[in-house]
């Protein structure tokens, strides 16, 4: 019974030290000082105050309470939260929820958590109402996904960078490299981007399509990962707006923000998706992890010792 929910207090950060970081975000400090230079006139810490929302919901139609599945012995919630916490571009993380028992076991391992109400639809609205019941203001929400409990610090921060560095851009999110055999699974989201890194469409299709009908293994598809950050002020208007043609046809919220004409900055990593969608995924996330950590201990047995963690954030 791998999918009891289990709530074990946090583990020291001592761990949170062995992480190497390879890649960082590369040009990002020159894609700063140009957003830095357009914005001067106007403020000079330019979208400074960032919080990290992690919204997460009991009711789930095809997982029930599935926050709290137990993996590798800790609550799948918390996972996500610690992984967050080691992000340095977020002021405050907090977790966003409707429940009781999440609140609860994310209070005993020591988040900071928002009661947001049942009629929440999605993961954007509950971003929204917590926002709003946050004592302080902040210019950037990031919204992390729960269902991702090996989500990369240097992601996080890696979208909140290009936000800030992208004062014309009210959202931003981040791709890695589609696997093949991934092509025509319409679950998985393919995105296509413009010369200086905005994102110009999505879709469940594969995008560009090949004249072959088959894939070309020379191009460089992309894959929508599920983290997205948000301008505080376009967070306020983005439920509200009207649902548009393309969403619809795709069932993709994220193409209301193209289809109203906003622009959308995208960045590109590489990231291992292991998102948790159904019971079954908790078995192979746990797998994972398990290779992992025979491979860090073979590491560490050699002279080397090795961050589990090896994230390169590219620009695009
Ligand atoms: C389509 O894919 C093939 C490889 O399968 C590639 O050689 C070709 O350049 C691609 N583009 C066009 C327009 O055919
Ligand atoms: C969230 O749900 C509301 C209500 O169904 C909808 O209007 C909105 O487009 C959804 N998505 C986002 C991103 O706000």
């Amino acid at each position: 019974m791998s999918s009891k929910s289990i709530c074990s207090p946090s583990e020291s950060s001592s761990s949170t030290k062995s992480w190497i970081v390879h890649g960082i975000v590369a040009g990002a400090a020159i894609a700063v000082a140009v957003g830095a230079r357009a914005y001067l006139g106007r403020s000079k810490n330019f979208r400074s105050r960032v919080v990290g929302i992690i919204p997460a919901r009991f009711a789930s139609s095809r997982f029930e309470g599935k926050p709290l599945v137990n993996i590798l012995g800790k609550p799948m919630i918390q996972r996500t939260w610690e992984r967050s916490k080691l992000a340095t571009t977020l002021d405050h993380l907090v977790v966003a929820t409707d429940d009781e028992k999440i609140a609860e076991c994310c209070q005993q391992f020591g988040a900071d958590v928002i009661m947001t109400s049942e009629s929440c639809r999605n993961g954007t609205e509950r971003c929204n109402e917590a926002l709003q019941k946050l004592e302080k203001k902040y210019d950037i929400v990031v919204n992390i996904q729960g269902d991702e409990p090996l989500i990369e610090p240097e992601i996080i921060d890696g979208v909140v960078k290009a936000l800030q560095a992208a004062p014309d851009a009210v959202f931003s999110t981040a791709v890695t490299s589609l696997k093949p055999e991934d092509a025509f699974d319409p679950n998985r989201v393919k995105c296509v981007v413009d010369n200086h890194g905005y994102a110009i469409y999505f879709s469940r299709g594969l995008i560009p399509y090949n004249k072959s009908g088959k894939v070309n293994p020379q191009f460089p598809y992309l894959l929508h990962l599920g983290i997205q950050s948000y301008d505080s002020n376009f967070l306020k208007i983005y439920p509200g707006l009207h649902p548009t043609p393309l969403q619809l046809e795709e069932d993709l919220e994220q193409l209301k923000v193209l289809e109203n004409g906003y622009k959308m900055k995208v960045i590109k990593v590489d990231h291992e998706a292991h998102g948790v969608d159904a019971p079954e995924d908790v078995e192979k996330i746990e797998s994972f992890m398990h290779h992992q950590l025979k491979m860090k201990m073979k590491a560490a047995s050699g002279k080397e010792l090795l961050g589990g963690s090896v994230v390169k954030v590219h620009q695009i």
